[in-house]
């Protein structure tokens, strides 16, 4: 049995901040961000916005387009490093605020590989049995965590929430391969120093901290693994597929790894020019875009690939079957 998804939702803030915005209270330009990033603006949440706002708005929205109702779920999963609290987690405030009665619900940390570790931890309950209906989010609040001052990396990431809901699949459509890894010995390359029980009080600060060069050259390195990897277990090649939904971090780091694959621009997603690098959000934010753009098409294969913090990488293959298309774009 394979696990399918049966509905997508996203959900951003309100407030755009342009390149031209930061280049106001840091000493950057808008022409430097868009040639080493691609990133023209990006969402930025309001202090009242946490991320389960976020999440909820963007589950609310893949259950409307399931057909399922709340108490239908079974497991709630929440890839997030951003949550509201320690605990309880964001998946539970989901529970709750969903009414999705019978529903476990746990929060993941990997990241901006986030979805793809929890999208391949639910496919697994349904693919054994264990569970029938699962909501998968990623969601995060990184603006949150941004040294303004830092150019290096407050130019990067925006804020956003994009959610799948899963079902078993009667036919061959569905996750048809999935491929995760993590790389601790290079974790120190992307931190949040502060803040966990190693510093509660958060004397070494509560940003993100990144050694930019050294993620890329993961970065780089780990597209291109995950990508050959997942299609080995899956018995395919890069011919065989339609459309590359890669993590939206950087188009450098896209362009580089598309071009060594052969995969034409058209068949490769890029919307982070809109929101920068969302994080856990960034690849279900993009499937629900190109679906309602109509990049995707019966019987397509899309191949999910993504890396962060860790640092870790992840990557999943999706075969779309007429139905399921159908139904998500109703
Ligand atoms: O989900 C994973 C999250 N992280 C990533 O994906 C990050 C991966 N890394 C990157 O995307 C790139 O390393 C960055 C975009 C962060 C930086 O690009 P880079 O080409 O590696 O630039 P750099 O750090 O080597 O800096 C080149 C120059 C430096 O000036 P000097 O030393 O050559 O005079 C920097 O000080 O550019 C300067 N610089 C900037 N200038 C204007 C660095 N940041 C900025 C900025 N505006 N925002």
């Amino acid at each position: 049995m394979r696990a399918k998804i049966i509905g997508v939702g996203s959900a951003l803030p309100e407030k755009i901040v342009t390149n031209d915005d930061l280049a106001r209270i840091v000493e950057t330009n808008d022409e430097w961000i868009r040639t080493r990033t691609g990133i023209e603006q990006r969402r930025v949440s309001d202090d009242k916005t946490a991320t389960s706002d976020l999440a909820i708005k963007a589950a609310a929205k893949a259950l409307k387009k399931s057909g399922l109702a709340a108490n239908q779920l079974d497991l709630i999963i929440v890839a997030t490093t951003s949550p509201d609290f320690l605990f309880p987690s964001v998946a539970c405030i989901l529970q709750k605020e969903l009414q999705v009665a019978r529903a476990a619900a746990f929060d993941l940390s990997a990241a901006c590989s986030g979805f793809n570790y929890a999208l391949t931890v639910a496919a697994n309950f349904i693919e054994n049995g264990t569970l029938k209906n699962i909501l998968v989010v990623g969601a995060d609040t990184l603006t949150k965590y941004l040294n303004w001052q830092d150019r290096g990396t407050c130019i990067l990431f925006g804020d956003a929430a994009g959610a799948v809901v899963l079902a078993p699949s009667k036919d061959d459509s569905g996750i048809i391969a999935s491929w995760l890894k993590a790389e601790g010995s290079l974790g120190e390359y992307l931190t949040m120093p502060g803040g966990g029980s190693r510093d509660p009080e958060a004397k070494n600060g509560r940003f993100i901290t990144m050694d930019g060069k050294n993620v890329f050259k993961f970065a780089v390195r780990a597209l291109e693994e995950s990508i050959k990897q997942v299609l080995a277990k899956a018995n395919l090649t890069t011919t065989d597929i339609d459309l590359l939904i890669p993590h939206q971090a950087n188009t450098r780091i896209i362009d580089h790894v598309s071009k060594k694959l052969g995969l034409p621009k058209e068949k490769v997603y890029v919307n982070l020019q809109k929101y920068g690098n969302t994080s856990a959000a960034s690849i279900p934010l993009a499937l629900d875009e190109a679906l309602a753009e109509g990049r995707i098409h019966k019987g397509d294969i899309i191949l999910l690939s993504g890396f962060g913090a860790g640092l870790t990488a992840g990557a999943n293959i999706i075969r779309y079957s007429s139905s399921d298309y159908d139904k998500i774009t109703s």
